[in-house]
This record gives structure tokens, C-alpha cells and sequence, in this order.
């Protein structure tokens, strides 16, 4: 384990059994309908890389992201995006992966603006789910595992930019961050 880590929160096994119920329920849902895939950077990357292996209709792949600034801004609807997808959505099946939702702002900003693009669908896949800080209510299609509110970080999930290769998730001790 990491030294900076008090304990392991989501084992690699976990992860991976997540993954596979969600692309699990993906691939029932959407029955070979092609998938646009965004990835919302950077901490859903991994995640990310790991579902669309196991997808089975035909998927494309686009990224976004989106600044945290402005988080509590929640009901204007306005997203600071540092960038944007790179094609026109009309008409796709889009599935936003996110490695988390907290408030729920971030994606319910996405989630709208992708409406207005006159996307066919939106659904929406987070590998970690912090129920008890919601804000926002959004509503959230595959959900791999709920957490309690605590400093988790790994497998896409950072500190300072720091222990996102972790292939776990663990929670970062509180000596890191009080100082
Ligand atoms: C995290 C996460 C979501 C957002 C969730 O991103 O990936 O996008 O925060 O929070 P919310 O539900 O309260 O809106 P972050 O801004 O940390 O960016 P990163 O993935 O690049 O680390």
C-alpha cells in the first residue's frame, strides 16, 4: 500500500467487478445501438479505458473537460470548459463516464448541454458515487460503488495531481492535507 494511504476503500477486484456490472447493464440497454463514449478528464480515465473494452456495439470515443470553478453555480447552467468535443452530437447515443459524483453539479452542467445539442440520448456512468453530498439532483444510469464522504483517491482519482496510477482506491491519510 502507498504511504500516504490510511486504507484501501475499493480493491482492484472491486474495480473490476464494477466495471463489468456496469458494462454489463450498458451493453443490455443499449442492444447494439452505437455508443459515443465521452470522457470527462481527467480522473475518469482509467476507468474509462477499462469499460470500452468491454462494450460490445460499435463505440466511438470523444473527451471533454470541464474546470471546477464555478461548482456552486449550479442552477445558471454555466460550464467553464477548457475543452470541448471535438464532433457534432446530433442524433448520437451519448454515455458520459465519470470516476465520481459529488454534488452533481459537474454533470448535471454536461448533461444539459448535451440535451441542447440535441444528442438522442444521455446517459450517465460513474465508477464511485458520494450520495451524501448531493446538491444537484441528476440522475445517474450505472453507478459502480457508493462511498461515504471521505478523501478517497486512486485509480483516477487525484491529490494535487498525485496518485492517480493507483490501481486501488484508498483514502488519503489526513496528515497529506493538514498541514
Ligand atoms: C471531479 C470529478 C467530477 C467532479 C465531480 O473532477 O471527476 O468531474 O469533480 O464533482 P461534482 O459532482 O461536485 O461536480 P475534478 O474537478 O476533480 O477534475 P479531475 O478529474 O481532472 O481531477
Amino acid at each position: 500500500m502507498h504511504k500516504d494511504v490510511e486504507r484501501i476503500l475499493v480493491t482492484e477486484a472491486q474495480i473490476q467487478g464494477a466495471v463489468q456490472k456496469i458494462a454489463d447493464g450498458i451493453n443490455r440497454d443499449l442492444n447494439d445501438e452505437p455508443l459515443l463514449v465521452v470522457v470527462i478528464l481527467k480522473g475518469s480515465t482509467p476507468f474509462a479505458m477499462d469499460l470500452i473494452r468491454k462494450l460490445n456495439m460499435p463505440v466511438e470515443l470523444d473527451f471533454m473537460q470541464v474546470s471546477s470553478y464555478g461548482k456552486s453555480t449550479a442552477s445558471s447552467g454555466f460550464i467553464n470548459m477548457k475543452k470541448d468535443l471535438e464532433r457534432d452530437i446530433t442524433g448520437k447515443n451519448i454515455l458520459i463516464v465519470e470516476d465520481i459524483i459529488d454534488s452533481g453539479n459537474t454533470l448535471f452542467k454536461i448533461k444539459t448541454l448535451f440535451e441542447s445539442r440535441n444528442a438522442k440520448s444521455v446517459r450517465i456512468c460513474t465508477m464511485l458515487d458520494k450520495p451524501s453530498r448531493r446538491v444537484v439532483d441528476v440522475e445517474v444510469n450505472y453507478v459502480g460503488i457508493e462511498i461515504p464522504d471521505e478523501f478517497a483517491i486512486g485509480y483516477g482519482l487525484d491529490y494535487n495531481e498525485q496518485y492517480r496510477n493507483l490501481p486501488y482506491i484508498g483514502v488519503l491519510k489526513r496528515e497529506v492535507y493538514e498541514h
